[in-house]
């Protein structure tokens, strides 16, 4: 299949054209490089050959999407989105014109053309704060997000599915699939596609740049949390397990079916776990300042990915932290200042 991936030249969107370029597709990667890396375009384009096109564009440019699209799109994965908690909060504009102003063009697009598979980027955000007896969180718990992030991503959602019933009218019904990651983490075990935020909040990222020495300590947000350990508990993903899932769903679910699923692996993690495995791998001190709870951080959030399982044969690969670890800090090490170095 030919797929247009937006926000292909990000840390989870790069590694998903990877994934699809492995698998035999083709790819169209749109992003405007606002928060996406050149590098990584140039990584995907060498090993993509002929079957990587990429178009710099703004999501909101219906011009230049339609410049995309041509030579005919016969999938879409929407990434492309700004995605920091912290920032929706501070900017609620940018993150409504952003992530979800912005993606009018592309579902007019999708709408023009009958594309007859979309699978689009969604959050555990969605969920909020779930009570602890809903954990580990199915697709049917209550959605509640408490950050304008989590909002944007949901109503990202319901714009996507509300497009495929109107297309569904038509006889055109695709196959849409929204996938809600969990903390995803790691980088491919190749070493050249990484993670590189600025700035970097994820916590596996930010617990190397430590051992890098590249900070002096990293902040442990709260250690009185009803949980084994008393820090919070996560459940992290791979981004290689991540991609993969985005390839079976442009392969398994058919048109007509409308799906989300939740993608973790169905385990929690606590803060202090991550920092006893990156000190394991790393060999390295890490130190690390105490500091208060954070609002709206729930103490356990896991996923289960049981729906993902049945529905699409997924099981992620990376289930040991210390391999999520170790990937990351291949790149890390090789890239301590991200693409630029
Ligand atoms: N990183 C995570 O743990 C996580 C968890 C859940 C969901 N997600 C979702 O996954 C997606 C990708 O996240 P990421 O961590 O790879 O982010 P990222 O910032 O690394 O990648 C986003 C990409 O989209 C591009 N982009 C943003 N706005 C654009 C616009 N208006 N027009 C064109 N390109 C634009 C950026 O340049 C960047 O290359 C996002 O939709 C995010 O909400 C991420």
């Amino acid at each position: 299949m030919n797929v247009l991936v937006t926000g292909g030249a990000g840390y989870i969107g790069s590694h998903a054209c990877d994934a699809l370029l492995k698998a035999g597709h083709s790819v169209v990667l749109y992003d405007n490089l606002s928060r996406g890396h050149e590098e990584a375009v140039r990584i995907l384009a060498r090993r993509g050959g002929a079957r990587l096109r990429f178009v710099q564009g703004e999501l909101s440019d219906g011009v230049r999407l339609g410049e995309a699209f041509t030579g005919g799109v016969d999938a879409v994965m929407h990434f492309a989105a700004h995605a920091n908690v912290g920032e929706s909060s501070a900017d609620p504009v940018l993150y409504y014109r952003n992530n979800v102003a912005s993606m009018i063009p592309l579902l007019e697009a999708i709408a023009a053309r009958n594309i007859r598979r979309i699978v689009y980027s969604s959050s555990c955000s969605v969920y909020g704060q779930p009570a602890d007896h809903l954990i580990p969180l199915r697709e049917d718990a209550p959605l509640g997000p408490i950050s304008p992030y989590g909002r944007t991503k949901l109503i990202g959602e319901q714009m996507l599915q509300d497009v495929a019933a109107a297309l569904s009218a038509r006889d055109a019904a695709p196959a849409m699939t929204s996938l809600r990651y969990f903390n995803v983490a790691g980088c491919e075990p190749a070493g050249e596609l990484g993670e590189d935020h600025d700035p970097e909040l994820h916590l596996i990222p930010v617990v190397l740049r430590t051992a890098l020495g590249l900070q002096p300590s990293l902040k442990l947000f709260g250690e009185d949390y009803p949980t084994p350990d008393g820090t919070c508990v996560r459940d992290y993903v791979h981004v290689c397990d991540i991609a993969a899932a985005h390839v079976l769903a442009l392969e398994k679910v058919s048109p007509g079916e409308t799906v989300t699923l939740n993608l973790g692996i169905g385990r929690g993690i606590s803060n202090r776990e991550i920092l006893e495995a990156a000190r394991k791998v790393t060999g390295r001190e890490i130190r690390v300042e105490s500091a208060p709870r954070r609002p709206g951080d729930p103490a356990r959030l896991f996923a289960s990915p049981l729906a993902a399982e049945r529905t699409l044969g997924w099981k992620p690969c990376f289930t040991q932290l210390e391999q999520i670890i170790e990937t990351a800090w291949k790149w890390f090490q090789a890239h301590p200042r991200g693409y630029r170095a």
